[in-house]
């Protein structure tokens, strides 16, 4: 791919300073808030990916709160799709100890041409590096440890890399042996193309002069554009191998994991509101004595749960109700659902206010609509009962 001639002149005008930089850390981040969310349909059809509630709490706030806690104090969110529900929720961040601001775009400029959009709002100096998260990321990365890598590698960009034992859906990222990004290539599909298992895990600490030199006005991918052309400018990439807890929220199961993980205490999280643990049930829900909650299951505030129930690995959104004697397996029930008496879920996920009536019994994938009525008794997968 040709390199943008303004990114190549900005990327050779930049001075650095002759001597060895100091590692100061970050002050400021930008947050990626913008997509649509659809593979996570129909949980995004009210509610964007990061405010769907994990562990109890809207996704972004671990994001948030790790932030805050490896020192960020500025944060930028990058808003697009229902980018009106943000600001009420967190208003100006002092809550979390933060300096919030919103940026939004009318028509999605992509993840890179959002990083450039909210460049007015940084107040960083051109050499000081700036963090970006996607915002569907649940990880352990060590923050901190990858703005000193980019300060010490006096590197324009630096990425949080992780290893992946199948990365036929991911952009692979080669490095050299001093961890200088070689390549990026996009989601590989033959074994010749699969040339190593690091992929692209969606944090990065920029310089900030090269926040600037991103196009602006128009859609651009940091993905699929601004890496590579910086590459092929010669610009320095430096990629920090971290194989913490890493998980790309994308998709309803990984969802459902990921916010398990939070209640388990196997993704860190200063956020949880309350102890980690098989359970967590948060203050105005109402679960049967009889009840069995387990695999870092959520209830959220006003969600009943009846005598008998079994409910495994699964988040219970706000006002959802599940009725006695159903089972709920690696599933999400989103808010005001209700499931029906005996119903068994696994690996499911009901949209906000769907009603699955008793006797039914979904598996493997399903997604129930949000608002959807499923008769009593009308799905099974198996002949018996
Ligand atoms: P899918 O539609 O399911 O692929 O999800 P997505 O729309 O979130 O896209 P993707 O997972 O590739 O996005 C990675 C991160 O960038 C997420 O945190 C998105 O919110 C964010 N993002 C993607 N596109 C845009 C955009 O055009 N503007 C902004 N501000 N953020 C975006």
């Amino acid at each position: 791919m040709r390199a943008h001639p303004d990114q190549a002149t900005a990327l050779q005008t930049t001075a650095y300073p002759a001597t060895a930089p100091v590692t100061t850390g970050a002050k400021e981040a930008v947050l990626l808030v913008g997509g649509k969310g659809t593979r996570l349909r129909p949980l995004t059809v009210h509610t964007p990916k990061p405010m769907v509630p994990a562990a109890g709490v809207p996704f972004l706030t671990h994001q948030l709160a790790r932030a805050r806690a490896a020192g960020i104090e500025h944060i930028v969110l990058a808003t697009s799709y229902l980018a009106e529900v943000f600001a009420p929720h967190f208003g100006d961040g002092s809550a979390l100890g933060l300096h919030l601001e919103y940026v939004t775009e009318t028509d999605p400029l992509g993840t890179g041409g959002a990083i450039r959009n909210v460049a007015h709002r940084l107040h960083s100096a051109p050499g000081d590096p700036v963090l970006v998260f996607n915002g569907d990321i649940l990880t352990g990365l060590d923050i901190r440890a990858l703005v000193d890598t980019h300060q010490r590698a006096r590197a324009d960009v630096s990425l949080h890399l992780t290893k992946v034992p199948d990365p036929r859906a991911f952009g692979l990222v080669p490095t050299d042996a001093d961890g200088r990004v070689t390549a990026f290539l996009e989601k590989p599909q033959t074994p010749e193309e699969i040339v190593t298992d690091q992929v692209n895990a969606g944090a990065y600490v920029f310089t900030r002069s090269v926040i600037d030199a991103i196009p602006a006005g128009r859609p651009v991918s940091v993905e699929r554009e601004t890496f590579p052309d910086l590459l092929a400018a010669g610009a320095h990439l430096q990629g920090m191998v971290d194989s913490t807890y890493w998980l790309d929220l994308g998709t309803p199961q990984a969802f459902v994991r990921g916010s398990a993980d939070l209640v388990l205490g196997r993704a860190p999280s200063p956020a949880v509101p309350g102890r980690c643990g098989e359970r967590l049930v948060l203050p105005g829900a109402d679960v049967a004595e009889d009840a069995k909650l387990s695999g870092g299951t959520s209830v959220a505030a006003g969600a009943v749960i009846g005598s008998g129930a079994r409910v495994d690995g699964s988040a219970i959104l706000a006002g959802a109700w599940i009725e006695p004697d159903a089972v709920v397996r690696n599933s999400l029930v989103g808010a005001g659902a209700r499931v029906g008496s005996r119903t068994v879920l696994d690996g499911v996920v009901v949209g906000d206010g769907a009603h699955v009536g008793a006797d039914n019994e979904l598996l493997g994938g399903v997604r129930v609509w949000c608002g959807a009525r499923i008769e009593p008794a009308a799905i099974r997968f198996s002949s018996d009962g």
